[in-house]
This record gives C-alpha cells, sequence and structure tokens, in this order.
C-alpha cells in the first residue's frame, strides 16, 4: 500500500511539474513514506530524517517532508524530534502535498480531510517497462485487531466504486501493464454492506469477474484477504477465473485459538485449515502465504507449539513472521509486553525453518516442468539474466534480453532452492516463445 502511495506521490509532483530523480544527493525535496506497523521501521524513518537534517544546514532551501503512518501517528512530535522536518501529512490527506509544497514554513496535515480522495484521482505515471501494478479498490479499515495501529492511521474502511476500478484497470492495460494486484486492508471486504451480493457472489468475486474479462490484463492478484470472510464463492472464482492467480497471500497471525481471540481476530485454527484445504482441492499446486506474530503478550510455549502445528498441517511457502512490536494507541499497548526478545527471536527462527522446509518442496515439485513467467526485469544490473513470477507466485530466473519484458515467457525449470526457480525459456524452431498471449 505504501508503495502505491509513493507511486501517486510522484505522479502528483510529475504532474506539477517536478522531477524524479534517483540521486538523493540532487534532489531539492526528499520525502519520506513511512509505516508505523512496527516500532523498528519508525525507528529507521527517524534516523533518515536525522541523516537528511544536515543537508538542511548546507542547504536551507532543502525541504523534507515526512508522509504516510507514522505522520498520522506521531503528528506535531515530529518537528520537536526533528527541528528540520518542513511538513508532516497523513495517509488520508497526500492529495494536498503539491499545495503543502508550495507553501513555506513547517506544516502539519493530519486527520480527516474535508474530502476524502482517493490515490486514483492523480494521473498515473507509469515507469519505463513497467507491466505489474498496484490498484487501490479500498482505504482503510473497521477491524480493531488489538495489535494493530493501521485504523488509527488509516481510518475507517472506504471502498472505490467498481466502473472506477474497472476503467483504472482498463488504463492500465492500455498503458502496458499486464499484471495487477488489487490492494486494500481487507481485499474480500470490498463494498462490506453498501453493495449487494448478485447470484450468491460478494461484491469482491463480482469484481474480480469484471476485471478477468479486460482484453490486456493476463493476471490479476490481490492483497490482503481476512480468513473471516474467505468465502466459498472466492474460492470458486480461484476455479474459474483463467486470470486470477493461483497464489494467495492469508494473514492469520497466530495458530492458538487463546491468542487469536485475545488479538480479536474473530476465527479460529480451524478455520484456517479450511480454507486452506479448499484451496488446495480447488488447485493443487496453489502457493500460499501468510503473516505471523510471534511473542503477542501471554503467548505461552504450548499457544506457539500451535502455531508450529498449523504450520506443519498448512505448509505455508512463504511466510512474513514479525516479532509483536507494541504499539501506541492500540489496546494491547496496555499489556505488557511479556515475552523476551530473545524467546521472539527463536519462536521467529523456528517458523523460518518451517517455512524454508516446506517451500523447498513446494519448489521442488516444478522441477522440469515449463511455467509461465511474466518477464519483468534484469536480474541483476549489467547481466543478461532476467526475472520474472509465475502465476502462483514463484520468483524465476532465466535468460532473455530486455525486449522479453512484459511478455509470459514458458520457462522450463532446472533448478530450485528455498526461495527462487531458475529455468531456461522454450523456444520453437522460428525462434519464438511457445507460450504467447
Ligand atoms: N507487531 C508486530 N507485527 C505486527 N503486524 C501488525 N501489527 C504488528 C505489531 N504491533 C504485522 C501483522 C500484519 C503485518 C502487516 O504486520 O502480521 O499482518
Ligand atoms: Fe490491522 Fe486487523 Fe485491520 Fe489487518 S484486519 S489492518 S491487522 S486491524
Amino acid at each position: 500500500m505504501n508503495e502505491r502511495d509513493s507511486e501517486m506521490i510522484s505522479s502528483q509532483l510529475q504532474c506539477a511539474g517536478y522531477e524524479l530523480t534517483d540521486n538523493e544527493k540532487i534532489a531539492d525535496v526528499v520525502i519520506l513514506n513511512t509505516c508505523s506497523v512496527r516500532e523498528q521501521a519508525e525507528i529507521k524513518a527517524l534516523g533518515k530524517a536525522g541523516y537528511l537534517a544536515r543537508r538542511k544546514r548546507i542547504n536551507p532551501n532543502f525541504k523534507i517532508g515526512i508522509v504516510g503512518c507514522m505522520a498520522e501517528n506521531f503528528g506535531e512530535k515530529l518537528f520537536k524530534l526533528n527541528g528540520a522536518i518542513d511538513f508532516v501529512i497523513g495517509p488520508k490527506r497526500l492529495h494536498e502535498l503539491v499545495n503543502v509544497l508550495e507553501s513555506n514554513g513547517q506544516s502539519l496535515h493530519i486527520g480527516d480531510p474535508q474530502r476524502q480522495h482517493f490515490s486514483h484521482d492523480f494521473d498515473r505515471k507509469l515507469g519505463k517497462n513497467k507491466c505489474t501494478a498496484f490498484l487501490s479498490i479500498m482505504h482503510g479499515c473497521n477491524m480493531r485487531c488489538t495489535y494493530c495501529v493501521v485504523p488509527k492511521t488509516r481510518g475507517n474502511e472506504q471502498y472505490r466504486p467498481m466502473e472506477d476500478i474497472v476503467g483504472e484497470a482498463e488504463f492500465l492495460a492500455g498503458n502496458g501493464i499486464r499484471e495487477i494486484t488489487l490492494l486494500g486492508q481487507i481485499v474480500n471486504n470490498y463494498g462490506g454492506r453498501l453493495m449487494p451480493m448478485i447470484d450468491g457472489k460478494t461484491p469482491f468475486v463480482q469484481l474480480l469477474e469484471r476485471l478477468n474479462v479486460l482484453p490486456g490484463i493476463e493476471r490479476i492478484r490481490y492483497m490482503s484477504p481476512h480468513p473471516q470472510n474467505f468465502s466459498d464463492d472466492l474460492i470458486l472464482a480461484h476455479k474459474n477465473l483463467s486470470k486470477l492467480c493461483p497464489s494467495v497471500h492469508l494473514p492469520i497471525q497466530s495458530g492458538s485459538n487463546r491468542i487469536l481471540a485475545a488479538m480479536r481476530r474473530p476465527y479460529t485454527s480451524d478455520r484456517i485449515l479450511t480454507i486452506v484445504a479448499k484451496l488446495r482441492k480447488a488447485i493443487p499446486s496453489v502457493g500460499i502465504s501468510t503473516d505471523i506474530i510471534v511473542g503477542y503478550p501471554g503467548e505461552t510455549e504450548k499457544d506457539f507449539e500451535e502455531t508450529v502445528a498449523l504450520f506443519d498441517i498448512a505448509k505455508f511457502n512463504m511466510a512474513f513472521i514479525f516479532k509483536y512490536s507494541p504499539r501506541e494507541g492500540t489496546r494491547s499497548a496496555e499489556l505488557v509486553d511479556d515475552v523476551e526478545e530473545s524467546e521472539k527471536e527463536r519462536r521467529n527462527q523456528i517458523l523460518l525453518q518451517r517455512v524454508q522446509k516446506a517451500s523447498l518442496r513446494y519448489h521442488q515439485q516444478f522441477l522440469g516442468k515449463t511455467m509461465e513467467v511474466l518477464v519483468e526485469g534484469h536480474a541483476r544490473r549489467g547481466t543478461d539474466m532476467m526475472f520474472g513470477w509465475t502465476p502462483n507466485h514463484c520468483k524465476v530466473l532465466f535468460k532473455a534480453s530486455e525486449n522479453d519484458i512484459g511478455k509470459i515467457s514458458p520457462v522450463q525449470i532446472d533448478s530450485s532452492t528455498t526461495t527462487i526457480l531458475s529455468g531456461t525459456v522454450m523456444k520453437n524452431a522460428q525462434g519464438k516463445s511457445l507460450v504467447q498471449r
């Protein structure tokens, strides 16, 4: 979501006549788009702002902005922590950026704006050779998971009209984008109770169906769904919609029912296992990944063992594992953060090993097979190795040329590690890739 917001920031500024540079040292303005989900990310952003402040002593016209969730979370306090910061803009007011930049003196823009804008209210400036894009379908979150700062920084759920989303997808398709990733805090809540179910299908699945028939768009992904509303229509959509990729990132947070209840996550480990089993039955090669928090207040060894047991059954082929970090203003911040850092790290390592084992196994099933890979770019600068992703979200390295970017190529898989596959592009007698869409 931050990546999409950053793209919107740069599009907005380019439309206003600013130029983007990849050399921070010559920039007149540096904007840090921040994350508040964990404390570590905030510490890093403050460190970077401190480093930038030194430049201001040499060039007083140089501007520093802090935007995003940390801006919302810290507010005025940021100016006290670092007097060199010029402006602070929360995620709901990013559209005010150009006006803010044109004014002088320190300024704070947080809280709800008079009118909520969506990022797509601005022309998109897509980078050169881009074939994938994020597409926001909603903002905010109505859940109140005890550990999470997002509802505080991004506000309540708001859905974008379906027509607008489809319109933006058409625009993206017309500008070389082959793969779209629908974004929202809980994408499968899209439409909430404001949009009706049709033929037993949720608004989210209705949206997927509309996008599935758009010419030019070859792949559709989404991030992230919530286990609570992961309904059968969505599982069926995975089976029936040809462009919907067989890959699901399903954040579960814990495998212990006691901890899930403490976190106010409204489901049990059985529910997760049911979703995983149904998905694997519908598409046997589906990739399933997750988010987990280790060391939530009061998480005992037994609770943790339940998460390990769930991992052993679910066999997630990828997981983001986070050590619990108390966030001011959340409910769990009032609890004692009683799991030692070293114990959080131990639990983190145990789960990482489980995931690596599952991921290696998952990857090995594709050895010798030919997979469709969307060629995204150079693997490393100055080499002819390119990288791309399979529909089930495996990263693949292979030899190809820059002209292949944006094409879906058949790649025969020769080797695999826990994180990546390598292979050879299959060509026919005319030297054309076997799969051309
Ligand atoms: N501490 C650690 N991890 C967190 N996450 C959210 N809040 C916290 C927190 N306070 C993780 C969750 C979420 C992901 C984006 O970040 O796993 O799914
Ligand atoms: Fe945060 Fe929970 Fe909403 Fe996800 S569902 S953004 S974890 S409050």
